[in-house]
This record gives C-alpha cells, sequence and structure tokens, in this order.
C-alpha cells in the first residue's frame, strides 16, 4: 500500500512572491501547499510601512484571484487556494520611526519586521548597516508590542570568508541585540550552520507570557544538500541562494535541528524566485525556486533522517511550530502527502521567455502532495 502523511495544513514562514507579472506566476504554486505564508517585503521599493503593506497584500490576492479564475485548476484546488492568507512584514530601513511599527501593528496584517543587513543579499540596498545604532527607539517599539524581528543572519564585511558570515553574525549582532532587547521576539531566518542550530537550541527563552521569544526558519536546500551541490559536475546556478549552502557537518546540524520536535524551528522556505536567464548569467541572482515541491522535498529530508516513523515530528515543523510561535491557531484543514513519485519539470511559466527553473528541475521526487483542504 502506498505509504501516506496526514498532517495539520502546512504555513510557510519565509516566502518571497515578488510583485506584478512575477507574482501572477508564483502565487498558485503556494497557495496550493500552504495555507498561509509570511512574505518578504524585498520588493523594488522594499515595502516599509503599513500603508504599503496593506497594498501588497491586495495584490498578492488579485493575483491569487486572477489564477483561481484561469482555469488551470480544479474546484477543490480553487477552493483550496482561496483560503490562502498572507502575512505581511516590514522592511527595516535606518528611516524607520516607532509610528510605524505601531501603525503595523494596528493593521493587523503586518506579522513582522525583517532586518536586510545592507548589501547582504538580493534587493538589501535599502537595509540597515548599524542595527543597534540606527534602529535603537524602533528596536524599542517593537520589544513593547512584541511583533518579531526576522533576521537575515550574515554579516556583510568582505573580509569576512562567505561561508563564515552566519557563525560571525551569531557573535558581532544577533548576541549584542538580545542582550540590549532581552524582550525582543526574534526570527533567525533560513539558518545553515551548526552554529546557527546550536545557537537556537540552546537560548530559545521564552517571556512572561510563556512565549518563545527565539526562533528560526530552515529551508528544504539546507536541509538536503551541502555546498558540493554548488559544483557538481560544474557550476549549478540554482542551487545558490544566499545565505550559500555550507559543508556536510552543518546541513547535518540543520536536519537534528528540524527533526527534533523543539518549538523553536519551524518552516521556511525562503523560495525566491528569479528568471531562467538571471539565474544562468555571468553574475547571477541568488535564490532558489522551492515553493511548489518543497513539501515533497521536507518529507524526503525527513524521511532520510528517519523522523518519520510516525508524523509528529513532521507536523510540529510543518504546522504547529510556526503558529505557536506567531500566536495564531494551527489551520484547521489537513494536507496529505503519498509516497509516489512526482517529476519536477525542467521550466515553469514565468515573466521571460525563458520561464523560471524550480529548485530540482528534471528530477523525479519520492513524495507527492496529494490533498490540502
Ligand atoms: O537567496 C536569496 N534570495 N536570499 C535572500 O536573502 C533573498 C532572496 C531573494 O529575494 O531573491
Ligand atoms: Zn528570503
Amino acid at each position: 500500500m502506498t505509504r501516506t502523511l496526514q498532517i495539520a495544513a502546512p504555513d510557510d514562514w519565509h516566502l518571497h512572491l515578488r510583485d506584478g507579472e512575477a507574482l501572477y506566476h508564483v502565487v498558485a504554486a503556494t497557495a496550493l501547499n500552504f495555507r498561509r505564508a509570511i512574505v518578504m517585503p524585498n520588493l523594488k521599493p522594499p515595502v516599509t510601512n503599513a500603508q504599503m503593506a496593506v497594498a501588497y497584500r491586495s495584490r498578492i490576492l488579485q493575483a491569487l484571484e486572477a489564477q483561481c479564475n484561469s482555469g488551470q485548476y480544479s474546484d477543490e484546488q480553487v477552493q483550496a487556494m482561496r483560503l490562502f492568507e498572507p502575512l505581511m512584514v516590514l522592511y527595516l530601513t535606518g528611516a524607520t520611526t516607532p509610528q510605524d511599527i505601531e501603525q503595523a501593528v494596528e493593521s493587523g496584517v503586518v506579522k513582522a519586521v525583517k532586518l536586510y543587513p545592507a548589501g547582504a543579499t538580493t534587493n538589501s540596498d535599502a537595509g540597515v548597516s548599524d542595527l543597534l545604532g540606527q534602529c535603537a527607539d524602533v528596536l524599542d517599539a517593537m520589544q513593547h508590542l512584541g511583533l518579531p524581528l526576522l533576521i537575515h543572519g550574515e554579516v556583510t564585511d568582505h573580509t569576512v570568508d562567505v561561508f563564515d558570515r552566519e557563525a560571525v553574525f551569531i557573535e558581532t549582532v544577533l548576541k549584542p541585540l538580545r542582550a540590549a532587547y532581552p524582550k525582543l521576539r526574534v526570527v533567525f531566518e533560513h539558518i545553515t550552520t551548526e552554529q546557527a542550530a546550536n545557537y537556537v537550541r540552546d537560548h530559545a527563552t521564552r517571556d512572561e507570557q510563556g512565549r518563545l521569544l527565539l526562533g528560526a526558519t530552515i529551508t528544504p536546500q539546507h536541509l538536503l544538500y551541502n555546498r558540493n551541490a554548488l559544483f557538481k559536475g560544474g557550476l549549478q546556478p540554482h542551487w545558490y541562494c544566499l545565505p550559500v549552502l555550507k559543508r556536510e557537518p552543518h546541513r547535518q546540524a540543520l536536519v537534528k535541528a528540524a527533526t527534533s520536535g523543539l518549538p523553536q524551528f519551524f518552516l521556511g522556505t525562503d523560495s525566491a524566485p528569479h528568471a531562467k536567464h538571471l539565474k544562468e548569467m555571468s553574475c547571477g541572482c541568488a535564490g532558489c525556486y522551492s515553493a511548489p515541491y518543497a513539501m515533497a522535498m521536507y518529507a524526503e529530508a525527513f524521511e532520510q533522517a528517519g523522523a518519520l516513523d510516525d508524523t509528529s515530528l513532521f507536523e510540529k515543523f510543518c504546522s504547529l511550530n510556526g503558529p505557536a510561535f506567531y500566536g495564531l491557531p494551527v489551520n484547521p484543514g489537513r494536507m496529505e502527502l503519498a509516497r509516489m513519485s512526482c517529476e519536477v519539470p525542467a521550466s515553469l511559466p514565468f515573466v521571460s521567455e525563458s520561464g523560471i527553473v524550480p529548485l530540482r528541475a528534471g528530477e523525479v521526487l519520492d513524495w507527492t502532495v496529494t490533498r490540502l483542504n
């Protein structure tokens, strides 16, 4: 008999949806696999206040509705897609004010603020170069109001080796930040190292209301691949994301964290769409487009780790820990995955004629999402 997994409908706690035509092409993949998603604000221009977040949220829902009406999906799929809820994030800049934070909380749609260290990654030029120096009053307001800070945790100092930038960030930014703002709620996004996994495992304290003060998201690529994937048989641009894949012991530490059942670790794909020609060029963009097959990849990582004997660890990581961190209800809907092969297409429709290459393009995966309702 085909093995199946049944879990509460999962959420993606770290996602890039872009805007305009690109948004239209990618939004359905997420809505068919996740009930909610934390949507990153690194647009051009970035989403820096509540008004922009509310407007971006309606563009996302409009693009999704257009997909629902495109005739490409079954009635059941359309029903599932219409339940999708985007959770919005503000982009922290040197000009963000405590009033922006208050208005974000009042809006009801903004669930967090994102720190991009200036120059760390795609569309991060408007980010912050000196967090503690530039953003003291904003961090105070966030701590006071309980609005989480989502962190791209890499230093941008070019003298620091690219493979060490996350570990150095923990020592030089994250620890001082948490010492100065001990009640600030923080998510260390897309962690890639043993140092990050251990730090989050050992320092996830709680506030007086019992809420976790520290969490971390983990991507499918960092659970399944080490940095060899970037160079296997030649340069592999579709495996290039930031923070970059690390050595095998780091991957193993991340798998241990994700499959630990600890409440501070949860799913965040960091699915980051870029057109094929912009990935396969002399200076290719960072980002892996994983959304359409992410759930199959997470199931594969858990299976490889021997962590699918019962579904409870998988369900915690995919569907329970994230809502608990964000103080949101667990989704009432359910997802079923079956151990059935599923072929990832070479390319999917996107803004340019070249399309977009999903992560694991051309491969056959062992798991398939068979139901989301
Ligand atoms: O690989 C990445 N791509 N890392 C990021 O931090 C940003 C993202 C993007 O927006 O493309
Ligand atoms: Zn990201």
